[in-house]
């Protein structure tokens, strides 16, 4: 792992709290990283929907040079990795960095990880083509710095493809995350950006006209917006706030795809 942190007292609070909120979290997600390791067909969000039901990676990334922002335990970039493009992963939490280590070294499969602030990536500009965050910056991070730093490191032509919690899960998610979604909204949508939940973690979240217009602002095409709804017959998951019932009514998850104009 490279550290090419700055001072850490550079960096904003948000991310500071995430840092803390995130190494103490790491050991939790350690067997769920270690699953996804050892799958060949990716997997996506909270009811693990096949990559073809949810085509969340381009088709072909063969050749492709590729960042993921906040990276974790790597097993996005592992599997962009097999399938022939050159992947480097950038997270905020050291100890989340181990574990990918400690995988790649299982697996035989190096890329190259930093541990850093994916709002400010020490890359220069035009360095890869396609940015990924499975739940890392997409909601870690702040929109208005990740997604224009984002387009910064892309080339034109590039693809930004995130997956995160739909606006309406993050409208209807209480504050206890082992709790249900309610089918009433929670918090107001006016106003939605940062989210500090009582247990440590600052989140971002921004409605669709707002994501829109800030993607378009940084540079980017929407190519497309994916709603996932839980599968007909799906189990329970480890995260309580997304019950079947509920999302077999409301998206609980959903997809950006954009691409960077020229
Ligand atoms: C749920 S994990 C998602 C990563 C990956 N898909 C996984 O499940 O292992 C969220 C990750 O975002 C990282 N993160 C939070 N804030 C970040 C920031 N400012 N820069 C880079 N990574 C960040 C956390 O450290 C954590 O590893």
């Amino acid at each position: 792992m490279n550290s090419t942190d700055m001072n850490s007292t550079e960096l904003p609070d948000h991310v500071l709290a995430n840092r803390a909120y995130w190494d103490g979290m790491a050991d939790w997600w350690i067997a769920p990283g270690e699953r996804a390791w050892e799958r060949d067909v990716p997997a996506w969000g909270v009811f693990q929907i096949p990559q073809a039901e949810v085509p969340f990676l381009p088709e072909d990334v063969a050749g492709l040079d590729s960042i993921e922002l906040g990276c974790g335990t790597g097993y996005v970039s592992a599997w962009l990795a097999r399938r022939g493009a050159r992947p480097v992963g950038i997270d905020n939490s050291a100890a989340q960095l181990a574990t990918a280590e400690r995988l790649q070294a299982e697996h035989g499969l190096r890329f190259p990880l930093l541990h850093g602030n994916a709002e400010q990536v020490p890359y220069p500009d035009a360095s890869f083509d396609l940015a990924v965050s499975e739940y890392g910056a997409a909601i870690w991070c702040d929109p208005y710095r990740w997604i224009p730093e984002a387009a910064r490191l892309l080339r034109p032509g590039g693809r930004l493809v995130f997956l995160c919690n739909s606006v309406l899960s993050a409208l209807c998610a209480p504050d206890d995350g082992d709790e249900p979604s309610s089918a009433q909204l929670l918090r107001p949508q006016l106003g939605l950006h940062k989210q500090a939940w009582p247990e440590g973690g600052v989140e971002f979240h921004l409605g669709h006209g707002e994501m829109i217009r800030l993607l378009r602002e940084s540079g980017f095409e929407v190519e497309d917006l994916i709603e996932i709804f839980a599968p007909e017959g799906a189990a329970e998951t480890p995260f309580g706030y997304a019950r079947v019932e509920w999302g077999r009514q409301w998206p609980v998850e959903e997809v950006w795809k954009a691409r960077r104009v020229g």
